[in-house]
């Protein structure tokens, strides 16, 4: 069973993926935030940094494309081929309005006369494996059929399913049959993603499906950074993981970025390590209130002074 680290645009970027594998590891794969070539290839500062090969040495990392417009896909699959990178992803899942607007990420999904004239382009001259990450249909589940018509008739090298639609965003049960469908229907290998918060999840969905070829874990490993140890049968998540964890990734952004957006992200994460913490709020907001090194520094501090772990640490879905 292969375990991949989900891409989250914002927070696993080249940083968080080493000072990751550093503290935990035990992944296959990383899977980059997504890039929204243009023709011109012209990327941030930020997302040509992460996409050096020198900031992903040790690590399997798998850029994702986000693209409506197959040149544009194969401009950027050719620059990371050319940099050393053996595989990309095409994003057909991103739910976000600015990027749907686009007709862009699940968008792609609405329209299957359109999916296929990329598709063929893409399959035809990709210089490097072409992976996929899609949700099961744009309004509803019902659109999953033609959708599985479309994928079985292309040589993916993975599909990764996110089994919801679009109008779902996050919310709502992931829908297991439709994933279940995928497995009866294509050849290629197939990943499970969504909601794997817990060691029992992922053990629950593994057996559900034990023709999976592997699952992807996106908030729950930002959660519980420790659940991969645990469900291989090691220890479970320490206090001291989590602040050296947390250490770790401060000492990385504060070297490399600018001290408010170092603060700035640490804050995205503390919001996801409070998932797994008992601790009175007020800790928490201090230290999300804190916008300078040394403020946040001591805030934090604090925080984890008064803070304990829950009894079984896990991301929950708000209400
Ligand atoms: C803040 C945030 C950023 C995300 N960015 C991306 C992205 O860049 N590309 C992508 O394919 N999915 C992205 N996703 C979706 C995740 O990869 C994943 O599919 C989703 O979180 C569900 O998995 P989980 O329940 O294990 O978290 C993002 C999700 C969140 C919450």
């Amino acid at each position: 069973m292969r375990i991949y680290f989900a891409p989250m645009e914002g927070i696993t970027d080249a940083l968080f993926r080493q000072a990751y594998q550093a503290c935990f590891g035990g992944v296959d794969k990383y899977f980059m935030p997504f890039v929204s070539p243009s023709h011109s290839l012209s990327y941030t500062l930020r997302e040509e940094f992460d996409l050096l090969p020198a900031q992903n040495r040790g690590l399997f990392a798998v850029p994702q494309i986000l693209a409506r417009d197959a040149g544009c896909f194969l401009g950027a699959a050719r620059s990371f081929a050319e940099k050393g990178y053996t595989e990309v992803n095409l994003n057909l899942g991103c739910p976000s309005g600015t990027v749907t607007g686009k007709g862009k990420g699940s968008a792609m999904l609405k329209d299957v006369y359109h999916l296929r004239r990329f598709l063929d382009e893409v399959y035809c001259e990709a210089p490097l494996k072409v992976s996929v990450k899609t949700r099961i249909g744009f309004e509803t589940p019902e659109e999953w059929e033609q959708l599985l018509s479309v994928f079985k008739d292309y040589p993916i090298h993975e599909l990764i399913i996110h089994p919801r639609t679009r109008s779902q965003l996050y919310r709502g049960e992931p829908h297991r049959a439709a994933f279940g469908q995928a497995l009866e229907t294509l050849r290629c290998p197939v990943i499970y993603n969504g909601d794997l918060f817990t060691a029992e999840s992922v053990r629950e969905v593994t057996g559900m499906f034990p023709q999976a070829a592997g699952v992807m874990l996106g908030r729950g490993l930002l959660s519980n950074p420790a659940l991969l140890r645990q469900l291989q049968g090691g220890a479970a998540l320490s206090m001291e993981d989590l602040t050296h964890f947390h250490d770790y990734l401060f000492r990385a952004y504060e070297k490399t970025w600018h001290p408010l957006t170092a603060v700035g992200r640490m804050h995205v994460f503390l919001k996801y390590f409070a998932h797994s913490l008992n601790v009175p709020f007020k800790y928490v907001r201090e230290a999300l209130r804190a916008n300078k090194m040394d403020a946040y520094q001591d805030a934090v501090g604090e925080m984890f002074a008064q803070a304990k772990l829950k009894e079984e640490p896990h991301y929950s879905q708000p209400e």
